[in-house]
């Protein structure tokens, strides 16, 4: 069968062979197959879809298109954590000193910026000086210098992953289930922590924006890393309004050294502290006196000092006066009087991207400075002239108007109070 034929084939809504997916994620690997057929592929599979035995094997083929780390064979207590993206989304940043300050060490191979929302590793490299391209060898190291690591994808690492990354970047394939599930499953699978923490985000800032759906990807991503023989939990946390206030890049690392310090934004504490607690218990502890340790170390100074450690050690410069400021802040302005019932996130996000917290084409540079700020919250109520948002404006040459129209309209004000979601929804099964 030619690759234009299997295309057809999933066009059709047919299920595609093991072989098949094998050529697909070999040809997106080693770039034995145009972009053309990569994108025409992974536009099919997002409007039909894949059989939890097709995801099985996408999940596997990528994986072994590249290297493994075994990492629990090195480090058997190591925590991985990951999140299916969000916006405000600044766990991770977070979660890595915190469980280092209570001596679990932390691996993650976390991913940049993908569709609206902002990556890790594009928030790390915002400190100066921040390196994270490491080894094995390298990782190890930093797990030993300071008790976490967070690096980015090698070549070598689930090479498949990488190019279906990019491409689905830029051809509104993101939110597939089993993209989601190929792309996060065979990083994990291919670092090799023995436990793994999982945040699926649900709502208008997430890929998954109904509680079913974000449901059925928890339970997908979950059955997987079990089946591979990793402790792992998934919690289904709320993604209709930003997590915390900031969305960007250096502005995200202010707002993570805040809640490192005990300071900053309730939600965003909130969602990593019941993160943390769910590794612990997945590493036998109590969950109460697991949760009381985390609180003591973001407000006892201990998840502080984790964190000096933790840039130190990845070559950065914990100072956080040298975070790229932006060049001009421009507010946004409520239009009437009314409570904040609706935030659209995939918009908030995409303004975002836009002012530079991301790249709108693969090769473009993220812009540091850039990014946004809101200030209100659902049920919030909303007089005119109120600032909504703050849209922070880097060097990079935008469309001033139309972002701040764009940010504008994220917001739905209306007369009655919405129906608050829950912060945390919790794992599949109380859902
Ligand atoms: N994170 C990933 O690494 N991949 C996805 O597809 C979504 C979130």
């Amino acid at each position: 069968m030619t690759f234009p034929e299997i295309i057809g084939k999933k066009r059709d809504g047919e299920s595609l062979t093991r072989e098949e997916i094998a050529r697909f994620v070999r040809g997106a690997g080693n770039g034995g197959l145009a972009g053309e057929q990569l994108a025409a592929l992974l536009m099919a599979i997002c409007i039909r879809g894949m059989t939890a035995e097709e995801t099985a094997w996408l999940t596997e083929e990528m994986l072994q298109s590249g290297e493994m780390w075994h990492l629990a064979d090195a480090v058997p207590e190591a925590v991985d954590k990951h999140s299916t993206g969000g916006i405000g989304d600044t766990v991770s940043l977070i979660f890595a000193p915190l469980m280092a300050a209570v001596g679990v060490p932390i691996a993650m191979m976390a991913g940049r910026g993908l569709g609206h929302s902002q990556g890790t590793l594009d928030k790390l490299e915002a400190i100066p000086g921040f390196r994270v391209g490491w080894d094995r060898g390298g990782m190890l190291d930093l797990l030993e210098r300071c008790g976490a690591a967070v690096v980015a994808q090698t070549d070598d690492i689930a090479p498949a992953d990488r190019t279906l990354y990019a491409l689905r970047d830029i051809t509104a394939t993101v939110p597939s289930l089993p993209l989601i599930v190929g792309s996060i499953m065979s990083k994990k699978l291919a670092l090799g922590a023995g436990t793994l923490s999982l945040d699926v985000k649900c709502g208008s800032g997430a890929f998954r924006k109904t509680l079913p759906e974000a449901k059925e990807l928890a339970e997908a991503l979950r059955s997987v890393a079990r089946s591979a023989g990793v402790a792992c939990e998934a919690v289904i946390t709320e993604m209709d309004q930003p997590l915390g206030p900031a969305l960007g890049t250096a502005c995200e690392v202010r707002q993570a050294i805040e809640i490192i310090e005990g300071r900053g934004s309730a939600p965003l504490r909130e969602v990593t502290l019941r993160l943390a607690e769910e590794a612990l218990v997945l590493r036998g502890r109590d969950r109460t006196s697991a949760r009381a340790d985390l609180e003591k170390a973001l407000d006892d100074g201990s998840a502080a000092v984790a964190w000096e450690a933790f840039v130190r050690a990845h070559c950065g410069n914990p100072d956080p006066d040298l975070l790229a400021r932006p060049r001009r802040v421009v507010d946004v302005l409520a239009e009437g009087p009314g409570r904040l019932t609706a935030v659209d996130g995939e918009d908030l996000g995409r303004a975002a991207v836009e002012v530079g917290a991301g790249r709108r084409r693969l090769d473009e540079v993220i812009d540091y400075g850039g990014g946004i700020e809101v200030l209100v919250r659902l049920g919030d109520p909303i007089e005119p002239g109120q600032p909504l948002a703050r849209v922070l404006l880097g060097e990079r040459p935008v469309d001033e108007p139309a972002v701040i129209d764009k940010v504008r309209e994220a917001f739905t004000l209306a007369h009655d109070a919405p129906e608050q979601p829950p912060l945390v929804y919790g794992t599949p099964e109380l859902t």
